[in-house]
């Protein structure tokens, strides 16, 4: 089954972001012959790429994917896409013609692109957003989507309907993998979205009190991006096509969990304080049910919370040595 990556062509759009990177590391393991990155660096970045930039398997290419001759130009001979340029959930409500623009128009767009150049599978990246607050715990991928409440979410779940029209319309082949609450090294450290980890890391490493917005009962499921980047090359590997899958850790952890593990393994003793929420989190609760992934990708995580923080707070406190 390796031999379906080994000499082929791979366009990743959004391949220099964070999970993209992996997912390029990854691919790498298989031997494809040509990788090439499209990835306007409006976030992500070049340092998430140095592990393989100067690889002459990979080609990265500074471009946005809505920039249509220049997508078909890195589209043309391609083997495979892995769909996963977008925009931040926060960005696409701040934004939403910037949200149609990128998630929407320049995906179909990109659609179009693959069955005019006959591309043979399309993994995409899709998100646990969809759902909004689910209506089961664990939540599977049967639950409906009616729930969900934001753009970013309607603009992913649009995505995976495309994709199943054109499998039924023109046969292209693809998996839509629903991404849970992905975390590890190259999260964003201080970008205007930065993830609550990061924000505790950086009271742990100044030593100054980790705040916890409402009563930390919220629960997300973590999973950790090496995982998420094997998710992806899994979904290329199978010959399942014309599938959604979730993609968690099928635990459920509370912020105030979170916060204690990340206390733990880095022997902190701070004492966290509580403050009233400022925002209204629409989804108090994510867990999901990751048995369709096991059954049908053979795709199960490896790494645990305590096991993932720990790499994610090496990279961070790595990172910041060599920036002081
Ligand atoms: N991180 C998560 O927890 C999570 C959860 C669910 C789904 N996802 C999805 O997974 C995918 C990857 O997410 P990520 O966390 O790596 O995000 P990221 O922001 O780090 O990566 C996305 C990359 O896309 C690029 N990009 C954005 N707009 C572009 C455009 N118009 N043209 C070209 N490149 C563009 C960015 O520069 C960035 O490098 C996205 O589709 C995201 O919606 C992520």
């Amino acid at each position: 089954m390796p031999d379906k990556i080994y000499g082929s062509k791979i366009l990743i759009t959004g391949g220099a972001g964070f999970i993209g990177s992996f997912v390029v590391e990854e691919l790498l393991k298989y031997e494809p012959e040509k990788i090439t990155i499209l990835d306007n660096l409006c976030r992500g970045g070049l340092e998430n790429i140095k592990t393989f930039k100067t690889n002459p398997k990979v080609e990265f290419i500074e471009g946005d994917i809505r920039d249509l001759p220049l997508l078909e130009k890195c589209i043309v001979n391609k083997d495979y896409v892995f769909h996963m340029a977008a925009l931040r959930i926060n960005a696409c409500a701040a934004n939403p013609k910037e949200g149609f623009d990128v998630m929407i128009k320049a995906t179909f767009e990109l659609a179009d692109l693959c069955i005019k150049h006959q591309i043979k599978k399309v993994i995409y990246s899709s998100s646990a957003s969809v759902y909004g607050l689910a209506q089961h715990f664990p939540t599977s991928e049967t639950d409906n989507p009616y729930d969900n409440q934001t753009f970013y979410g309607s603009a992913k779940l649009w995505g995976e309907q495309l994709f199943r029209s054109y499998k039924f319309m023109y046969d292209l082949d693809y998996v839509a993998l629903r991404y849970f609450n992905v975390y590890g090294p190259r999260m964003d450290t201080d970008g205007k979205y930065t993830e609550v980890m990061i924000r505790w890391l950086n009271c742990i490493s100044d030593g100054t009190t980790p705040l916890i917005y409402g009563d930390g009962s919220t629960t997300m499921d973590f999973i950790y991006v090496k995982d998420v980047a094997k998710a992806n090359v899994a979904a290329l590997l199978s010959d399942v096509t014309d599938e959604v899958f979730n993609v968690g850790n099928g635990v459920e952890t509370s912020l105030e969990q979170l916060l204690s593990i990340l206390l733990k393994v880095n022997d902190s003793i701070l004492i966290p304080e509580f403050k009233e929420e400022n925002t209204v989190n629409p989804v108090s609760r994510r867990l999901a049910d990751i048995s369709k992934a096991k059954v049908m990708l053979d795709f199960e995580p490896s790494v645990d919370l305590a096991m993932g923080l720990n790499e994610l707070s090496q990279w961070y406190f790595e990172k910041k040595a060599f920036t002081v």
